[in-house]
């Protein structure tokens, strides 16, 4: 059972959230294309959202890095989201996205990208973009890439994305 759900404390957290995603992933995690936006990146502790067992051990995770759009401007990144398979069953890893999301909307973000399954994501509203829309820093399975605007604006992303950490410092757009 969860005790409760809350932003990640890096100095409490951060190596239960590496074990699970270790144990969730594996080491093929780090080749994927999602990696390249988070590599040389910093995720944002204060948005991140960590479920906490009964027995105070992470029961999930989910991570929101900040990546620049070449047009569009700033997104939330989300993932990875990863449940531990004994709490699984209960949709957390939708609850700890709501939870995130919702915070990164009181902070002043206006969208957010993710890779993953659409029959999932769909759930908070996340819908497919067009095949051409995003440029991703390497292979993507574009079926899985989908987008939320957590304005009402309509979706405006298109071009390239690059970690925002890089924008104006060597990453910027050709
Ligand atoms: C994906 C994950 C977080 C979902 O855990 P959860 O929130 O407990 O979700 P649930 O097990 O309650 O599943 C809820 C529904 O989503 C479906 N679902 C779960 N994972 C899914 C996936 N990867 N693709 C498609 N559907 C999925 C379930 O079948 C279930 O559908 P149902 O209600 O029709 O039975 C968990 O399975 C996990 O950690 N998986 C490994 C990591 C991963 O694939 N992360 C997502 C990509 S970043």
């Amino acid at each position: 059972m969860i005790e409760h759900i809350v932003a990640e404390d890096p100095a409490r957290h951060a190596e239960g959230i590496e074990a699970l995603y270790d144990l969730t992933f594996g080491p093929g995690h780090f080749a994927k294309t999602a990696e390249r936006l988070r590599e040389h990146n910093h995720s944002l502790p204060e948005l991140n959202r960590v479920a906490i067992g009964r027995d105070g051990a992470i029961a999930g995770v989910v991570r929101l890095w900040p990546v620049r759009v070449e047009t569009g401007g700033l997104a939330l990144f989300v993932g990875p989201v990863a449940v531990q398979p004994e709490y699984r069953g209960a949709r957390l890893g939708l609850d700890l996205c709501r939870l995130a999301l919702e915070a990164g909307h009181e902070a002043g973000w206006t969208g957010a990208i993710i890779i993953g399954a659409p029959d999932y994501f769909s759930a908070l509203g996340f819908a497919r973009v067009a095949p051409d829309q995003l440029v991703f820093p390497g292979p993507q399975d574009m079926s899985r890439v989908m987008v939320l605007d957590l304005t009402d604006a309509l979706c405006r992303y298109h071009g390239r994305i690059i970690p925002h950490r890089l924008y104006g410092s060597g990453g910027q757009f050709a």
